[in-house]
């Protein structure tokens, strides 16, 4: 008989979970999968944890995954600065590898998808993934990300000028006045 798979809670994160972060973006398998570096340290991210606008009326948003009292999980959604782009938001995530592929990112793009189009006004998400990232790009199209182009050599990855797709999600139903 199938376990039942443990709760996932998706929050903001607290000072405490500065250590669970430098852990999990410290691992070669994630920080290769994004725009970090290696050695992140607690002192930074417990750093950043305090400085994040946390304000109700706070445009970014920032949510880790806790699954079994540890930290599974990130992810962050950064607002436009141009006024004209307004609507408009960048993303980024990542998963501890021994929690990826058991639906803590599908949980994570959940809460950041339900935040953008029900709450922050946001009419298109946007991010960047690697050309050979199957599971991210797995887990964005099932959101209804879409392909829009390939940045040639995007970023330096172990020594090696790797491309990235750029996609964007438009809102499938944008609100309308009631
Ligand atoms: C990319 C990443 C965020 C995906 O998160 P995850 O928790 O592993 O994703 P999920 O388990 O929610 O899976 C999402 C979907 O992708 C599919 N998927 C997962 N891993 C896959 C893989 N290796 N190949 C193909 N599809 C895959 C799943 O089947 C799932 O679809 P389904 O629900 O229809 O079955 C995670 O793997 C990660 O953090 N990787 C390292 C850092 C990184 O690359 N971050 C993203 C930068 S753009």
């Amino acid at each position: 008989m199938n376990e039942p798979r443990e709760v996932i809670t998706i929050r903001r994160p607290r000072p405490d979970d500065a250590a669970a972060m430098a852990e999990v973006m410290g691992d070669p398998q994630v920080f290769a999968g994004l725009l970090q570096l290696p050695y992140p340290t607690e002192a930074a991210w417990r750093k950043r944890i305090d400085e994040m606008p946390t304000g109700p009326n706070t445009p970014e948003l920032f949510l880790v995954a806790e699954r079994g009292g540890r930290i599974v999980g990130n992810a962050g959604v950064q607002p436009a600065t141009h006024v004209r782009r307004r609507h408009t938001a960048g993303i980024g995530m990542a998963v501890a590898r021994d929690a990826q592929g058991q639906g803590v990112g599908s949980a994570l793009m959940a809460a950041i998808v339900d935040w953008a189009d029900n709450w922050a006004q946001l009419l298109r998400l946007e991010l960047t993934v690697y050309t050979d990232n199957r599971a991210g790009l797995a887990l964005y199209r099932k959101f209804g990300f879409v392909a829009e182009g390939t940045h040639r050599a995007y970023a330096l990855r172990d020594g090696v000028y790797v491309d990235a797709v750029c996609m964007a999600r438009l809102h499938p139903r944008p609100p309308q006045l009631s």
